[in-house]
């Protein structure tokens, strides 16, 4: 048959019969694998995220099993192998410290071994983003399969959403108007099944991005972790991507800049995390495609929100499944997107979804009736970020999206837990919050804290929401009018770190801007005056990471990671 006729890349190790073929064979062999498999078989390298520590992957230990089902009833040979594996809620200082290191851990490990194709299975929020990096750089045929969102969260009558439910909790215990023993309650009945954050935080975003760039089975990354079909689609993946050894369909014959722009475009729509335009744009570096921050303002910020989901509405991952999923999503923007985007299983993404049908309006509305008129993630310019920063309107307060407010200024994390629940701290809600020290450098690693919590006399007063800017990022789960990823950030000498209490910064969304407002002669003045702080370490990773990271508008990635090495190895065994 035509489609068998490629050499795969495994024979290079099994299929000679000289020495080196005995010993790639023979230890494998200890597994008890007969001969027929090592023969003419594409063998398929399922890369696993499973970890106990990473809450949100747990259950794909099970699902690497069901792929394989699914590869050995396509004549393909799967053989699982481990990654490091990021959990989110419990790794320090920050899991988008190690996502360069995971990407490194998969690309090396994929190129180094017998693999003519890819299963990544993943979850929790880099895990996605990290081995998808690495697998780019390799460009073997690679499928995702997404390990699904946690049911909805049940707490006394309520639906809560993982994470934004805790920024809620946080406020009302501040607040006063929840005990200790309410939040220990809660705390099972947020997270009761297997799966990832079921909010629309940033693994749901970059689940539904992934399945957008064509690189998941349709309908994928929106069934909950725990039902059937899941394992389904785990199964059928594993069928797929034996298929797709055959007919050489690569991850760059897919990630192409429309698949890209696709993605933008949809992750808008669904009200997606901040932090997809830093992993896209990584992605993007490594398999060669030029995408910019210029790319996310021109086609992020016009798009409607259509997806009625926490934490910019009140629904949650499992509805969207039950209302029809992505496809549906996909199919009401068919005219904004590029329909005719290659994916995975061979059709176009204007096929695959063509006929979706929506069950629920209420989760899911139309283009004509959107949820809200307008989404997306605005890119905001100016003398306190000439690199950029970002703002998230869907998840902001209308009425501060315009705005301009006297400065009070946090040096550090640890300045600002100290401080702002000081009584005598000097501010009020037309004041805006300002943190610096968490950049990719300066913490390092970027952590999620820029959705600062507000002071508790201020919580006590009624407000809800004010200006908050940082060099850092936020949660995909959290909301608020934040200002995030300023760049450069302040630990390298952006603007950011020279702004000082009492200074007036000005944001104007509608005009994409964000200013500190002194002179140039003061500003000029400060910068003369700065010292760089001390970095992190001087050994290990810590050292790679803040001497190669780049700044957040062109995706943290490490300078010496853009683009790839290829298949082809760089000697052999002997
Ligand atoms: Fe893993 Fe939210 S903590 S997805």
């Amino acid at each position: 048959m035509e489609k068998y006729k490629k050499k795969l890349r495994s024979e290079e190790w099994f299929g000679d019969d000289d020495k080196m073929g005995f010993v790639h064979r023979s230890w494998l062999r200890n597994q008890g694998h007969p001969d027929h498999l090592f023969r003419g078989r594409p063998v398929i390298g399922i890369c696993n995220t499973w970890s106990d520590l990473t809450p949100c992957n747990a259950h794909l230990r099970d699902f690497a099993d069901i792929v394989k089902r699914g590869v050995y009833e396509a004549g393909g040979f799967p053989l699982e192998f481990p990654v490091m594996s990021l959990g989110e809620t419990i790794m320090k200082p920050s899991t988008m410290m190690w996502r360069n290191l995971v990407s490194m851990d998969v690309e090396e490990t994929i190129r180094a071994n017998p693999l003519d194709g890819i299963v990544l299975l993943t979850g929790c929020d880099k895990t996605t983003p990290s081995t998808l990096m690495g697998a780019c750089s390799v460009d073997l045929p690679t499928i995702i399969v997404p390990g699904g969102p946690m049911l909805n969260g049940k707490w006394r009558g309520m639906d809560v959403g993982s994470g934004t439910f805790t920024w809620q909790l946080a406020d009302a215990l501040k607040e006063g108007k929840i005990t200790q023993d309410d939040l220990r309650d809660a705390e099972s009945c947020m997270s009761r099944s297997a799966g990832h954050c079921m909010t629309m935080g940033t693994a749901s975003s970059m689940a539904s991005v992934v399945e957008t760039l064509g690189l998941t089975l349709p309908g994928a990354s929106s069934i909950p972790a725990v039902d059937s079909r899941k394992k389904v689609m785990a199964h059928l993946s594993g069928n797929r991507i034996v298929e797709m050894v055959h007919e050489d369909l690569k991850l760059s014959a897919i990630l192409t800049k429309k698949a890209f722009e696709n993605a933008i475009k949809i992750n808008s729509a669904i009200g997606g995390s901040t932090n997809i335009m830093i992993h896209l744009t990584a992605i993007a570096g490594r398999i060669g495609v030029k995408l910019d921050i210029g790319d996310f303002d021109r086609l992020a910020s016009e798009m409607p929100l259509l997806v009625n989901l926490m934490p910019a509405g009140k629904y949650l991952m499992e509805d969207l499944y039950y209302a029809g999923g992505l496809p549906v999503v996909i199919k009401e923007l068919s005219k904004e997107i590029h329909s005719g985007a290659l994916t995975i299983n061979g059709k176009t993404i204007g096929d695959n979804c063509q006929d979706a049908v929506c069950y629920n309006n209420e989760v899911i509305s139309s283009v004509d009736k959107p949820f809200k008129k307008k989404a997306g993630i605005v890119v905001l310019k100016g003398n306190l970020c000439e690199n950029g920063a970002v703002i998230k309107p869907s998840a902001a307060t209308d009425h501060l999206m315009q705005h301009t407010g006297r400065a009070v200024v946090f040096e550090s994390i640890e300045d600002y837990h100290e401080r702002v629940d000081d009584p005598k701290l000097d501010i009020d809600e037309t004041c805006v919050m300002v943190l610096k020290g968490v950049g990719p450098v300066g913490y390092p690693g970027m952590p999620e804290v820029g959705n600062m919590e507000l002071p508790q006399k201020l919580l006590k007063k009624g407000v809800k929401d004010m200006v908050r800017i940082s060099d850092g990022r936020m949660s995909g789960t959290a909301y608020g009018t934040v200002v995030l990823h300023i760049s450069p950030e302040s630990s390298i000498g952006g603007t950011l770190a020279l702004v000082r209490n009492g200074d007036l910064i000005e944001l104007n969304v509608g005009k994409k801007s964000l200013n500190l407002l002194i002179s140039e002669e003061e500003l000029e003045k400060r910068r003369k005056e700065w010292t760089a702080p001390e970095t992190a370490s001087n050994r290990g990773y810590v050292n790679l990471y803040v001497n190669n990271v780049e700044q957040a508008d062109k995706g943290c990635d490490f300078k010496f990671l853009k683009g790839g090495s290829g298949q082809k190895v760089l000697r052999d065994l002997h």
